[in-house]
């Protein structure tokens, strides 16, 4: 029997042995789009784990070694400027790829979910996972929908990161090279559809928008 390592919101990940994980979607799904974007920007040196196969569901990737970077950032083991700072270089660094088929120049990947759960903290530096959301666009996108995620965290009275993920939005939205401010509206519309928000999110969601709008001014 190979060993649960973790479960997100949508997937299982299995130990398969010291170098390969087994990572299956929860409720079915089909993982051939994540793959081609994740070989596509391997291929042009983006750091992600390798793919061995891939099968309805199941993905077997390589194994990763480390803490996400939310389990660093709780621990103290990162600090929250380098977290900021590290997350605003994974975002610019994917959108300086570009895509051969794109008619549109600016077009990029977008990762549509880059937030610190979703980043490997390994020895040989940050690792991008998660790559579900992925679609081709327009950067500003991939910078606000991290930014409203983050704020979506800082606007929850309750939640124990509410105080440190202002001052991480604050650092990120410093250090971006694109100001997210052109997508915010669109990055919302996007994030409200998603089917495992809660009512509590969905209803801060406002909220967290003017959060994103009046730190993205102070710094773009
Ligand atoms: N290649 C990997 N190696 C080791 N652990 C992984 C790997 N991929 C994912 N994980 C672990 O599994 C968790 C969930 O994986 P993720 O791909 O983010 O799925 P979800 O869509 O459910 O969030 C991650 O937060 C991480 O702890
Ligand atoms: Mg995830």
């Amino acid at each position: 029997m190979t060993a649960l390592l973790a479960s997100g919101r949508d997937a299982d990940v299995y130990a398969l042995d010291e170098r390969r994980v087994l990572r299956r979607y929860r409720r079915g799904g089909d993982v051939t789009a994540e793959v081609t974007v994740m070989r596509y920007v391997a291929d042009h040196g983006y750091p992600v784990p390798r793919v061995y196969e891939a099968d309805g569901a199941d993905l077997i990737l390589e194994r990763l070694d480390g803490p996400t970077m939310l389990q660093a950032l709780g621990d103290g083991t990162m600090h929250l400027r380098d977290g900021g700072v590290v997350l605003a270089d994974l975002l610019d660094r994917l959108h300086r790829i570009r895509v051969r088929s794109a008619t549109d120049p600016g077009t990029r990947i977008l990762h549509l979910d880059l937030h610190p759960e979703n980043v490997v903290m390994t020895e040989g530096g940050p690792v991008v996972i998660d790559w579900r959301n992925s679609i081709e666009g327009p950067p500003e996108l991939d910078v606000a929908m991290t930014a409203i995620i983050i704020a979506q965290v800082a606007v929850k009275p309750d939640h124990p990161f509410t105080d440190r993920a202002e001052e991480f939005l604050d650092v990120l939205l410093s250090c971006t090279r694109d100001n997210p401010l052109s997508q915010l509206e669109a990055a919302v519309r996007r994030r409200a559809t998603e089917p495992h928000l809660t009512d509590d999110e969905l209803a801060h969601i406002h909220e967290a928008k003017l959060l994103v709008t009046t730190i993205a001014r102070a710094h773009h």
